[in-house]
Parts: structure tokens; sequence; C-alpha cells
């Protein structure tokens, strides 16, 4: 999809089911209830858009934010389903210019959801814009230069933004403050994702066993979108090494040819514990010295990488830098580099 047809993505609620049981992604749960997890969210969610709806208004701005992969676009549909409203889909990178964020706005109707995906990633420039939008839901336009120069106050359709960001803490204070919902997504256990792996091999027709669904769920990261990758993986394999049901002893026959280990981490996981060990004796090292070590970009280390790495206990965040524990060296077999020592957490298994 080009960058057009994704701005010019707008979809009623209607729409969207049909989306999501049709051509898109069949996976995508349509309502708070088929949503498996984040408890915490769902609950708040249900009684601000219950208490939005009673009253009559639309719904306050919500700003979700979370690893990737956590279903942030998903939720935001969700949201626009239950106030049964549009959305329109957009991400930070795609709105270049404040006169690109006007054309979505004015293009909106009432009660509309908009949809910005890394909202961390909008230009100064659109954020200045931004702000009013949400506040006074009205843009004050300048055209012409000079003598010629005209403002124009336009006012706006009310609408709900959505913004989704993996970085919280990279938003501007102003724009963070300016929505009245906040919401944190977390990584989910392996049961939850056992659940959601049922449910997407029952969708796509796939026939699995419990155990078979629990060893995906628990090599998959916290990650559905992980998960649901692995399931249309493993069941390559199912089909061709085995008799297309996926049993426990398939899924890890499987994963284990994918290279993903007992613990859901990949070759590239294991690659950046393993530079830290081994150059830095480690660590502490710098975020963007390790990046350069490993050839990867820092945020990709920080948003994809870190966050399950952190959870289970494999790796800290020091105000010095980046440090492997002594779990993470047992897990790799590898020799403790001096200063690995006491006091850092065990072996830590999401299963147990
Ligand atoms: N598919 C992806 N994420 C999901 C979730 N949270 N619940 C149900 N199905 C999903």
């Amino acid at each position: 999809m080009d960058e057009m047809d994704f701005e010019d993505r707008i979809m009623s609620a209607s729409e969207i089911s049909e989306d999501i049981s049709g051509s898109e992604n069949p996976l995508r749960p349509k309502t708070l209830d088929e949503y498996i997890g984040q408890e915490k969210v769902k609950e708040n969610l249900r009684v601000f858009i219950e208490a939005a709806k009673k009253r009559n208004e639309i719904l306050d701005h919500v700003l979700l934010y979370g690893p990737p992969g956590l279903g942030k676009t998903t939720l935001s549909q969700i949201i626009a389903g239950e106030m049964n409203v549009n959305i329109r889909i957009t991400s930070g990178p795609a709105i270049e210019k404040p006169g690109d964020l006007a054309a979505l706005l004015t293009n909106l109707s009432s009660g509309d959801v908009l949809f910005i995906d890394e909202i961390h990633r909008i230009s100064r420039a659109v954020e200045e814009v931004l702000y009013p939008s949400m506040e006074d839901f009205a843009i004050d336009i300048i055209t012409g230069k000079g003598q010629m120069a005209a403002s124009y106050h336009l006012p706006l359709p009310k609408f709900t933004l959505v913004g989704a960001t993996t970085r919280a803490g990279q938003l501007t204070a102003p724009l963070r403050d300016r929505f009245g919902v906040v919401l944190r997504l977390e990584l989910y256990t392996p049961e939850q994702l056992a659940l959601i792996v049922k449910r997407s091999a029952s969708i796509l027709g796939i026939p699995i066993e419990n155990d078979g669904a629990l060893e995906i769920a628990s090599r998959s990261r916290g990650t559905p979108r992980i998960a649901n990758r692995l399931l249309k993986r493993v069941r390559d394999f199912a089909q061709v090494i085995g008799d297309g049901v996926i049993t426990c002893d398939i899924a890890r026959q499987a994963l284990d040819r994918l290279e993903i280990d007992e613990l859901g981490l990949d070759a590239n996981d294991r690659r950046m514990l393993e530079a830290i060990i081994r150059f830095y004796n480690g660590g502490p090292v710098g975020l963007e010295t390790l990046a350069a070590a490993i050839g990867e970009e820092a945020v990709t280390i920080e948003d994809v990488y870190e966050p399950y790495l952190m959870q289970i206990g494999f790796l800290s965040r020091t105000p010095r830098g980046r440090c492997v524990t002594v779990a993470a060296c047992q897990h790799l077999g590898l020799q403790m580099p001096n200063g690995v020592t006491a006091g850092m957490p065990t072996l830590f298994n999401m299963n147990d």
C-alpha cells in the first residue's frame, strides 16, 4: 500500500468489520469482548466509551503506548467500532506538512476517530497545528505572503485523536498533556498469547493442540503479532513434516529450525547479548556504541529488542549503559564476564 492509499483510507465501523473479516487481517478482533488480554486497558476504555456515549459526547483524545506489535492499531479500530464512528488511519511520518494535517482534519465527520500511529515522529510544525485542533477543534491558517497574507480561523468537526507510540517519553509535554486518556499496553503472558494463538488458528482453520499453542505462545516474546506470525510458519512445518496438526512436538521442532529458542529469543537477540558479553565484558555499554557494534539502529534496539529482554531479566539499563545479567549468560551458556556477579536476577522463565 503506498502512502496516499494509507492516508486516504477511511472506513466506517461496518466497513472495518468487513475489512477485518475480509481481505485485510482476519485475525484482528473487532470488539473489546473479542480482544484478549490488556485487562486494565479494556476495563477503563469500556467505562470511558460508555460514559461518552451516555452523555452523547465524543470520546476524549486517547494515547496508547507500549512496545510494537501489541495491538495499538487494532484497539483504535475497536474504539471507533464501539463508538459507532468512522476511523481514519495515518502515521506521524506520513503527515509531512501542517497542510496535510489540515486536509485530514477538515475531511473528518463529527465524532470520527483520527488514528495517528508513531505520533512521536510528527514534526514540530505539524505539532503546532495539532495542539489547537485537539483543544479547540479549530485551526488558524495563514495564506499568502507580505501584503497578501491573510489568516483564517477554520472550525473543525469534533473528533477523537487516538495517538499511538512506542515511546511516550519522546512526546513533548504539551502534546502528551492534551490526551485525556493515556493507556499503557503491556507484554502479554504466555497464557494470554496461547488464547490468541488458538483463536487465530480457529479463524484460519489450523488444527492445533493446547500444548502446541502454548509452545508457540511461550516463544513469542509477549507479542501477539509475533505469535500470529509464528503460528503461520509452524503450520508450514506441520503440513510438511507432520500430518497438519500443530502438536507440542511439531511446534518445538519448527521453532528450533526457525532459530527461536525456548524463551523466544531469536538470532538477533542472542547476537546483541553476546556482543555485550564478548566485547564489553557484560556491560555497561552505551546504546549508540552497542548499536554500532551490532549494526542496528539504536531505536530498533530500544523498541524491539530491549522491552522483552528486560522483562525476562536478561538485560538491565543503568545510567552508565546496558548490562547483561547472570541469567542471560546462563541461558546463552557463556562464561560470566567480570562485573556480572552477585545481586543480578537469576534465570526467570515466563512460564513459571
Ligand atoms: N490478535 C492480535 N491481538 C489480539 C488480541 N489482543 N486479542 C485477540 N486477538 C488478537
